[in-house]
């Protein structure tokens, strides 16, 4: 924290791409924080074949949040509680739909604990129309032509059709 701008929250993940999921968590941590700063990964712990590329995803992400200042979006390489530490933010927030994410998302909240100890990891729980959304499930009805307009906002699905237009007639998802 940093007495003139306020308790700062980040916000890691992959956002390929930003869910109305990840919106509804990013939100209400401005409720518990003065700011927040999204992090999008280079690396994920959890390996998977990306369908934006980092600088895609955020420029989505700045557009779906350009109406709240108190919202940054920057990318980072390496460990997560290295750009935290560096950025002055103690406090990690992760979303936590089912019981499902519990075991990865607790793996990680004790491995950054380790790595810095004065990490905290906050769980926050998304509103019940996205309790079971996930980027990659959103990825995948995309690509295979299904509807996903109520997960994702208008930029982050006219970027999808633009990208998905040949693969998604082909029936294959990333
Ligand atoms: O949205 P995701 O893919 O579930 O987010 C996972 C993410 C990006 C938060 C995690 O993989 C991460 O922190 N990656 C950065 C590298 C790192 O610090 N790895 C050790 C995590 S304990």
């Amino acid at each position: 924290m940093s007495a003139d701008r306020g308790v700062l929250a980040i916000y890691p993940g992959s956002f390929d791409p930003v869910t109305r999921g990840h919106e509804d968590i990013a939100r209400r941590t401005l409720r518990l924080a003065d700011r927040v700063l999204i992090a999008v990964a280079e690396t994920s712990t959890q390996r998977k074949q990306p369908l934006f590329t980092v600088e895609e995803r955020l420029e989505l992400l700045r557009e779906v949040f350009r109406d709240e200042p108190r919202v940054e979006c920057a990318s980072f390489s390496g460990l997560l509680v290295d750009f935290a530490r560096s950025r002055g933010a103690h406090c990690i927030i992760r979303g936590l739909r089912a019981v499902s994410d519990f075991e990865y998302e607790f793996q990680m909240a004790q491995m950054n604990r380790q790595l810095w100890s004065e990490a905290e990891t906050v769980f926050l729980t998304p509103d019940v129309p996205f309790a079971f959304l996930s980027a990659s499930l959103v990825r995948e009805v995309a690509a295979l032509g299904g509807d996903v307009s109520a997960f994702v906002s208008p930029p982050v699905l006219e970027a999808m059709r633009r990208k998905l237009g040949g693969e998604a007639r082909k029936g294959e998802f990333p």
